[in-house]
């Protein structure tokens, strides 16, 4: 779907940046242009932010879990 049309930015293309560390409406704003001309997809690109965030969240606690995991392992 595309999310900003006057800088052809899909959702697609806002999941893959924050893949790639992006993390705030700024550096969407910087880097992929979202929100630079009429600015009518800024609400619409803060939520595929949040989602692709919260979708994270989950899997960074899970990799934190298995660190902590693995390294009872081996003190043990
Ligand atoms: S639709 Fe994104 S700036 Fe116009």
């Amino acid at each position: 779907m595309i999310v900003c049309i006057c800088n052809n930015v899909s959702d697609r293309k806002i999941r893959q940046a924050v893949d790639e560390g992006m993390s705030s409406m700024s550096e969407l704003r910087e880097n992929l242009g979202i929100g630079t001309c009429c600015g009518k997809c800024r609400s619409c690109a803060k939520s595929v932010l949040r989602e692709c965030l919260d979708n994270q969240a989950p899997a960074a606690l899970r990799h934190v879990q298995a660190m902590v995991f693995q390294q009872s392992i081996q003190a043990a």
